[in-house]
C-alpha cells in the first residue's frame, strides 16, 4: 500500500495509542525539566523585546504572543501559561527567526529573558531558498523529548498539533499587520538544520512560515564577532534509536521533502476578526483563552444558553473555520448541549449536533472524574479524511494533519474564548467512539478535541508584565 508506514504510524498513534503508552521501552529516559537544559555555549541575548521599530514590535509580538510566559496560576496543576496551549503544559515547540538586520541571522525567543537570543549567522550559500530581506522565515521545531518521557513516540503527534497552534496564532498577528503569510512544510531536510543551526535528527521541524515584515530590521540586533553553533548538554541519539516507526516515517518524512524541494504556499486567512473583533482585541482575546484547569474537579454549567446564542456561537465557528478554505482540509463538527438550553432547531445544519444524539461521556479516552463531558455547553471535534491528505501530502501528511488540526483548534478556541468560556483542547479522547456516531461522515476520521464552559471556582490568575 502506498504511504503504508505513515498510516500505520496514525492508526498506531491514533486507535492503538492507549496500549503503547504502557511500553517504558518507547519512552524518553529524560523529564521535561532536564530537556530544556541544553547548553548553548555562545548565544547571546541580543535584543530585550521591546516596542522599538515597527518590524521589531511585529517581531516580539509573533514571538511573545506564542511562546512568552503570560500568567502564573498557583492552583493550577501546570503553572506557567502561554497565548497557546500545549499537551501538558510542556512547549516542546520552539520557533527560530531567520531575519536580515545588516546580515541574514537566527534568533530564538527565550522565555526566561523575554528576548531575542542569538543563535547563528546564516552565509549566502547555505540558502536552500531565495531569502528576500523583508521577510521573516520562522521555522518551528519540536523538541519531542520533552513530552517523550510521557508519550513515547506519540509525542510526535501532540507536538504538530502544538505547532498548529503556534502557526494560527502566527497567521493571526500577521493578518492584523496586514503582513502576507506562507507556509513550507517541506522543511526536514539537512540543509535546513544547517540553515538554521539545529540538529534534524533530534529536533524535529514542523513547518516554516515566511511573513512580510512591516519594516525593515536593518541594524536592529547586535551580532556578536564569529560565528557560533548550538550545543546539547543532553545526548538524545539513544533515545532516538529507540523510536523505530517514528524513525522511520522522519526518514518518509524527510526523502518527501528532499522530492519536492522548497515549496511556498499562501496561508488562508484565520479571519477571526472577520467575525467581529475588532483588531485592537486580538491580543487581550489571546490573553483570556485559558483551558480552566486551575481547579482539579469537574468543570460545569448549570445555567442555560438560550437556544438563539448556541446557534450565533456555532455560525460564527463555521465562519470562521470556512475562511481556512481548501487549504486546511480539516473540517470542525460541534456538538450543543441540548439539557441546557431551550429546544434548539437544527435542520439543516449538518455541522452541529445536540448531546443528546450522543453518549457524551464516551467522548474521552478517560480522566472521567476530572471532566464532567456531560455538563460541558459545547464540544468541537476536528475531523479530515486520510486519503484526501494522502493524496495531496504523501508522507508530509501525518504532520501536516495534526497541524492542521492544531491551526483549526486555536481558531475555534478564540471564538469560544470571546464568548467568555474557557476552552480545553484535549487529545486523551476516543476517537473510534466518534467516528462511530451515525451523523458522521463514512470513513472520516477525528483528530482532536475541544471542550468549552465556564470554570466553576474562582481561579487566581496572575498576569505577567505585557510587552
Ligand atoms: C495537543 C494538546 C493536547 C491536550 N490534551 C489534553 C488532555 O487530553 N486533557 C486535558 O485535560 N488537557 C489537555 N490539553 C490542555 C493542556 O493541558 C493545557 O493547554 C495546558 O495545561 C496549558 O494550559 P492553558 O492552555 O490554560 O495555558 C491539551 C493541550 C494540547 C495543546
Amino acid at each position: 500500500m502506498k504511504y503504508s508506514t505513515s498510516i500505520k504510524f496514525i492508526d498506531t498513534y491514533s486507535y492503538d495509542r492507549y496500549d503503547n503508552f504502557d511500553d517504558l521501552e518507547t519512552r524518553s529516559r529524560f523529564y521535561p525539566l532536564q530537556v530544556p537544559m541544553r547548553t548553548e555555549p555562545e548565544t547571546y541575548p541580543c535584543s530585550e523585546l521591546s516596542a522599538g521599530n515597527e518590524a521589531e514590535k511585529f517581531l516580539a509580538e509573533l514571538a511573545y504572543y506564542t511562546q512568552g510566559i503570560l500568567r502564573c496560576e498557583p492552583q493550577n496543576p501546570y503553572f506557567y501559561h502561554a497565548a497557546v496551549p500545549s499537551a501538558r503544559g510542556i512547549h516542546p515547540c520552539d520557533c527560530y527567526y531567520l531575519v536580515y538586520s545588516g546580515k541574514w541571522i537566527v534568533l530564538r525567543y527565550s522565555k526566561l529573558s523575554n528576548s531575542f537570543e542569538f543563535c547563528r549567522e546564516c552565509r549566502d550559500e547555505e540558502f536552500p531558498f531565495m531569502p528576500d530581506q523583508k521577510r521573516a522565515y520562522i521555522l518551528i521545531a519540536a523538541d519531542i523529548w520533552r513530552l517523550a518521557a510521557f508519550y513515547g513516540a506519540f509525542s510526535y503527534v501532540l507536538s504538530m498539533i502544538d505547532a498548529g497552534h503556534i502557526i494560527a496564532q502566527q497567521m493571526l498577528i500577521a493578518e492584523k499587520y496586514g503582513c502576507c503569510a506562507e507556509r513550507c512544510d517541506t522543511v526536514c531536510t539537512e540543509g535546513y538544520g544547517k540553515l538554521f543551526g539545529i540538529d534534524i535528527s533530534e529536533l524535529i521541524p514542523a513547518a516554516m512560515l515566511s511573513i512580510e515584515l512591516p519594516g525593515s530590521l536593518e541594524g536592529t540586533f547586535s551580532i556578536p564577532e564569529g560565528n557560533s553553533e548550538c550545543e546539547r548538554a543532553l545526548s538524545y541519539s539513544e533515545d532516538v534509536a529507540r523510536f523505530s516507526l517514528l524513525n522511520e516515517v522522519r526518514r518518509k518524512v524527510n526523502e518527501a521533502c528532499c522530492e519536492k524541494g522548497t515549496v511556498f504556499t499562501p496561508c488562508a486567512k484565520a479571519g477571526i476578526m472577520s467575525s467581529g473583533m475588532p483588531e485592537a482585541d486580538i491580543y487581550s482575546l489571546f490573553r483570556k483563552r485559558s483551558s480552566g484547569q486551575s481547579s482539579i474537579g469537574t468543570f460545569s454549567m448549570d445555567t442555560r444558553i438560550s437556544a438563539e446564542d448556541m446557534i450565533r456561537i456555532a455560525d460564527d465557528i463555521r465562519s470562521t473555520v470556512s475562511t481556512f478554505g481548501s487549504d486546511i482540509m480539516t473540517g470542525v463538527t460541534l456538538f450543543v448541549n441540548d439539557s441546557l438550553t431551550d429546544s434548539i432547531d437544527l435542520s439543516g445544519r449538518e455541522d452541529i449536533h445536540l448531546f443528546s444524539e450522543t453518549e457524551p461521556e464516551k467522548f474521552i479516552h478517560d480522566s472521567h472524574s476530572m471532566l464532567d463531558i456531560a455538563s460541558m455547553p459545547f464540544i468541537a471535534v476536528t475531523t479530515f479524511e486520510l486519503e484526501k491528505y494522502m493524496e495531496k501530502y504523501g508522507d508530509l501528511a501525518v504532520s501536516r494533519i495534526y497541524s492542521d488540526a492544531g491551526i483549526v483548534m486555536q481558531a475555534v478556541s478564540l471564538c469560544l474564548t470571546k464568548e467568555g468560556l474557557f476552552t480545553r483542547p484535549l487529545k486523551n479522547i476516543n476517537e473510534r467512539y466518534i467516528e462511530s456516531l451515525p451523523f458522521m461522515a463514512e470513513g472520516g476520521r477525528v483528530s482532536y478535541m475541544l471542550i468549552a464552559g465556564s470554570e466553576n471556582v474562582y481561579s487566581i490568575k496572575i498576569p505577567f508584565s505585557k510587552i
